[in-house]
């Protein structure tokens, strides 16, 4: 039976949860806070509307050691993009590294393929010619699945873009494959992330059949197939279902492998992030305020995925709050660092002060991720505080 995602919106509960922790711990910078509550309903989510498919836990998404390790316990599996996702994965514990790991990446470094291989990293990606020649010079035990070409201009960020293999490509590809003797064992593909449209999971389904199906006449044994990734709150019912059908209606997949490699799905609900003003300008009728965090930090996600956040906000329960924050004046929020650029939003808040704070939810994924320290401002080793709501 299909259910509700569980968790509601929780902004409400982790605004008081933020204001118990800045009262307990004194805080005065940027923190997060991950709910590992969250985590084991989104697993047991995916198990109950997906069970035939393993997850692979897409590191790059969130490489948040906390959760990792949950998910280690948890007994999911990862799919790593480079050494040192591999490498931490590792550090944190993950055994049966040949059924737990893919290393899901169409174009990766001659020294990270050999180090996969030499830990025993069983399965990788590719999409090209290249890829190939440097798998056998560097990595010659491990099995290949072929990264197919899925468009999807629904998608937030359209790895098709940039990623996989076109219908009129694969056939010389995989014959090319076969002379140097590489082995192929199954196809993978990806919707794009964040992707509004279910039913691409239907075409690259189908593209995948007609794949091994060819690969299967080449003398292949065609074993996995990967649906990549692309699930969110808002899609994830619909996405299940229409996968869930695609699969059971065609016998074809009936004893195949079947895995995915979730991100955002995972990672986005479980984070709140937690930032102080840390410097305010009125300007005519506009406030302006700085917060101690950036687009270089954890709002990154603002331009390289496409984020829009929301901003609530948290009164600083150490100062005096005789506030109506009902009146709301245009206000504009920068990060910290001295970058014009480096401008988050233009929004309707109430007065603030420095030290009061601005709560983003639902900020797990692709934000503290591709954080840098510019400016050699803090904005990657940030605090987390876990619970368990
Ligand atoms: C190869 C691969 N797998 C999985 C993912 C995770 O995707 P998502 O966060 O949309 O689930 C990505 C995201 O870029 C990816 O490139």
């Amino acid at each position: 039976m299909i259910k509700e995602i569980i968790n509601k919106d929780n902004k409400q509960v982790m605004n008081e949860v933020a204001k118990d922790l800045i009262r307990k711990y004194k805080i005065d910078d940027s923190f997060y806070i991950a709910d590992l509550k969250i985590l084991e309903n989104k697993i047991n989510n995916w198990k109950e509307l997906l069970p035939r498919i393993e997850p692979f836990y897409a590191i790059k998404c969130n490489p948040n050691r906390g959760i990792i390790k949950y998910m280690i316990e948890k007994g999911l599996n990862f799919d790593c993009a480079s050494m040192n996702e591999l490498k931490l994965v590792l550090e944190l514990g993950v055994k049966n590294i040949e059924d737990k790991i893919i290393y899901s990446h169409p174009v990766k470094k001659r020294k990270d393929l050999k180090y996969a291989n030499d830990i025993g990293v069983k399965y990788t990606t590719f999409d090209s010619l290249s890829e190939l020649y440097k798998i056998i010079e560097t990595s010659s035990n491990m099995k290949c699945l072929i990264r197919l070409h899925v468009n999807n201009p629904s998608a937030r960020i359209q790895l098709g873009l940039k990623y996989g293999v076109h219908k009129d490509e694969y056939k010389s590809l995989l014959d090319k494959a076969r002379e140097l003797n590489i082995e192929i064992v199954g196809c993978s593909f990806h919707v794009g992330s964040a992707s509004n449209d279910p039913t691409v999971f239907f075409n690259g389904i189908s593209y995948a059949k007609e794949v091994f199906l060819y690969c299967n006449n080449l003398g292949y044994n065609m074993n996995i197939l990967d649906i990549g990734g692309g699930f969110t709150k808002e899609n994830f019912l619909d996405c299940a279902k229409v996968i869930d059908q695609t699969l059971k209606e065609d016998k074809f997949w009936k004893n195949k492998k079947l895995i995915a490699e979730p991100g955002r799905y995972f990672a986005e609900e479980i984070f709140t992030f937690v930032s102080p003003i840390i410097g305010s300008r009125k300007r005519q009728e506009r406030n302006e305020y700085w917060l101690s965090d950036s687009l270089y930090g954890s709002y990154n996600c603002i331009i390289y995925d496409d984020q829009i956040p929301t901003y609530e906000i948290v009164r600083n329960p150490l100062l005096d709050n005789n506030f109506d924050d009902k009146i709301l004046y245009e206000t504009t929020l920068f990060g910290s660092t001295c970058d014009s650029l480096d401008k988050l939003a233009t929004i309707k808040l109430p007065e603030l002060r420095n030290g009061d704070f601005i709560l983003n939810n639902r900020f797990g994924a692709y934000t503290i991720a591709g954080a840098t320290d510019f400016n050699g401002i803090n904005l990657t080793n940030i605090p987390i505080y876990y619970i368990n709501s």
